[in-house]
């Protein structure tokens, strides 16, 4: 079997690192890519060729996982010369996922979840032919969701709903309790209740949302927008207190 990827950053890199099998070839292309991708396919253990138009045709999986911004275009260009299946891992919207299934015959669409540079990432799939992958849960723990395209799509966003709140409130809380010097003992007696790893936990995330408040603002903008029809209170709070 051969696996082709478009796109080899840390999210393929990882998979390839995770699918070990004598009956797996993996093949990718350097075309157009940085200097920084090159490096990433001369250490890995795959076959380069020159082009992604021949990677999509000789891929029985044709893995994208390359850039929300151009996954869209990048099925419309490839999509065609797949016959295998098209496994879309593309942190993209569900009105995104539903316009490349136009252009793409057997679409999967996928998500990782959980850190994917992990030991225990977990892939989640829906769409008809993603029974063809179940196969992977022998590399990386894999579950199918329902034969619906679109629907891992929406399941992270409504991730990211309750994750981007969740930090937005965390952000406010611990600034409160800093200014009572109190921060510590907020820590300590969440933790009673919500698990020992809070503290670090939510440290990460709070540094994670500062950090790239920008592309949260406009994860949480997103989630509006799609879910437009339904009131998202909360939501809308958490986007107010990213943009201050
Ligand atoms: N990192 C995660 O934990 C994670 C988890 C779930 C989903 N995702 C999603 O998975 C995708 C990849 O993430 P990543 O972390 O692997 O990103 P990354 O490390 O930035 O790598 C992106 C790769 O895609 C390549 N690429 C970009 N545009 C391309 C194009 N037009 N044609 C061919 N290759 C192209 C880049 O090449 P150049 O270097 O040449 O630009 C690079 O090799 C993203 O959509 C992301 O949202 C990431």
């Amino acid at each position: 079997m051969i696996i082709g990827f478009i796109g080899f950053g840390k999210v393929s890199k990882n998979l390839l690192n995770l699918i070990k099998s004598d009956d797996i070839t993996f093949i990718t292309s350097a075309e157009g890519r940085s200097s920084k991708t090159i490096e990433n396919i001369e250490r890995a253990d795959i076959e380069v060729l020159d082009t992604f138009k021949e990677v999509s045709i000789k891929s029985d999986i044709l893995i994208s996982a390359n850039s929300p911004k151009n996954a869209l275009e990048i099925a419309k260009r490839y999509g065609k010369f797949a016959k295998g299946i098209y496994l879309d891992l593309n942190n993209i919207s569900p009105d995104t996922t539903l316009e490349i299934n136009k252009h793409v015959e057997n679409l999967v669409d996928g998500a990782i979840i959980g850190k994917i540079d992990s030991d225990n990432p977990i892939l989640y799939l829906s769409g008809l032919k993603s029974d063809e992958l179940l196969f992977l849960n022998e590399f990386i723990e894999t579950i199918k969701i329902s034969d619906n395209v679109g629907d891992v799509a929406i399941l992270k966003l409504l991730r990211s709903t309750y994750t981007k709140s969740l930090s937005a409130l965390l952000i406010e809380s611990a600034d409160l309790a800093k200014s009572y010097g109190l921060e510590d003992e907020f820590f300590d007696i969440l933790s009673l209740t919500e698990g020992d790893d809070f503290k670090e936990k939510s440290l990460s995330r709070i540094n994670n949302t500062l950090n790239s408040s920008k592309r949260k603002s406009e994860e949480l903008e997103e989630i509006i927008d799609y879910f437009d029809n339904q009131e998202l209170i909360m939501v809308k709070a958490a986007l107010k207190k990213l943009n201050q």
